[in-house]
């Protein structure tokens, strides 16, 4: 069963642009998801995510596990009601979460487990209590819970985790109660290598899942190894379900992955990188806090056609930014507007036949000089 429809509009050679229906929302793709972890991104109304574009947001199940409790927002009628947010939304597993945020974390064949972060107990989230909860959220996709190790080691330990994911996927397809209005996410796992990557797509399209992401990457490899993962899995992957690079990433990331064949993202960069007091502008980074900043009357980008950069100057932001929450606010208002921007470029060019030049003309404006 599924509650998605995937239909490709336009093609590029691997590139896509497609519309993708869901429960909630119809997205089109390549569709970047900004990420709110507790039920919001960080100091954006729903207003202005549905202002700006924003299709979808995901959430954690970790984070929602424990605040507010998976309990009470099934009590609230599910994550969107709860949070009035009436478009899509995507709920990761936790396990990465957990992995990632507590070096305490363990992981065995029953599930991660964990000192809790509240009152310091150990606490176990296997596969089907992962699904539990998030049945109760009710996102419009649910990820499965897969065992997450960085690129950068090596050995045996990547071959476990890639072959307790494939076990796991079957405890998760098995605990999942709402296949009809949840899409169950399968997650390509493997590490660097190409055998243990193939072994695991062709494992998980078996199960014919909604949709698939791969996981497992943006973890301090280098790019050509991250790219060449992501080519040998969206060359694999089915062409008729969405493919979801996870925890990605950067404009130039969702640019070549996008010309890979992939669809979906998601990375905190954009909102982190604001409070840090940084904006996204064609040309790269632009450093709000510098110097230089603090008497230009100009806007962020001047190509940009955001609710910021309509009505305020650089020099506004360099003062308010690190000082006042407003400050990161505006960036990150016009950060998301800039992703937001992307993928819809992104789209439109593939499904307009014009995606080289558009892939030409952002390589040449943010590497003036060729490199
Ligand atoms: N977020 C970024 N990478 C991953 C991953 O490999 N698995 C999960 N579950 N979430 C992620
Ligand atoms: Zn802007």
């Amino acid at each position: 069963m599924m509650a998605l429809r995937f239909e490709v509009l336009g093609r590029f050679n691997r590139a896509r642009a497609a519309r993708l229906t869901l429960p909630h929302f119809v997205c089109q793709t390549p569709l970047f998801m900004p990420v709110g972890t507790q039920g919001t991104i960080k100091g954006l109304t729903n207003d202005q995510l549905e202002d700006i574009g924003c299709q979808i947001i995901l959430g954690n199940t970790y984070h929602l596990a424990l605040r507010p409790g998976a309990e009470l927002i099934d009590d609230m009628g599910g994550l969107h009601k709860f949070m009035n947010w009436k478009r899509a939304l995507l709920t990761d597993s936790g396990g990465f979460q957990m992995v990632s945020l507590l070096h305490l974390a363990d992981i065995t064949e029953n599930g991660v487990t964990f000192q809790s972060p509240v009152d310091g107990k150990p606490m176990l989230l296997t596969p089907e209590e992962s699904i539990q909860i998030q049945n109760k959220i009710g996102a419009d996709i649910i990820m499965a819970l897969d065992d997450v190790v960085k690129t950068t080691i090596t050995g045996p330990r990547i071959e476990e985790a890639m072959y307790r994911t494939l076990r796991w996927i079957d405890r998760c397809i098995a605990a999942h109660q709402k296949p009809g209005t949840q899409n169950l996410f399968g997650i390509v796992q493997g590490g660097l290598d190409p055998t243990l990557r193939d072994i695991c797509v062709r494992g998980l399209v078996d199960r014919n899942l909604p949709g698939y992401a791969i996981g497992g990457l943006a973890g301090g490899e280098d790019k050509d190894s991250f790219w060449r993962v992501v080519a040998q899995c969206t060359a694999a992957l089915p062409e008729d379900k969405p493919r979801y690079v996870m925890g990605v990433g950067y404009p130039l990331d969702i640019v070549v992955c996008s010309a890979l064949g992939a669809d979906m993202y998601d990375c905190v960069y954009p909102t982190r990188t604001a409070r840090f007091g940084s904006a996204l502008v064609p040309e790269g980074v632009l450093k709000l806090t510098h110097q230089v900043m603090s008497s230009d009357e100009r806007p962020i980008d001047p190509t940009c056609t955001c609710m910021v950069c309509k009505n305020y100057t650089r020099a506004y932001i360099h003062c308010l930014v690190t000082k006042d929450a407003m400050g990161s606010q505006l960036l990150s208002y016009h950060n998301l507007s800039y992703m937001m921007r992307l993928s819809k470029d992104l789209h439109m060019s593939i499904v307009e036949g014009r995606f080289p030049e558009f892939v030409q003309e952002f390589l040449r404006v943010q590497f003036p000089k060729g490199n």
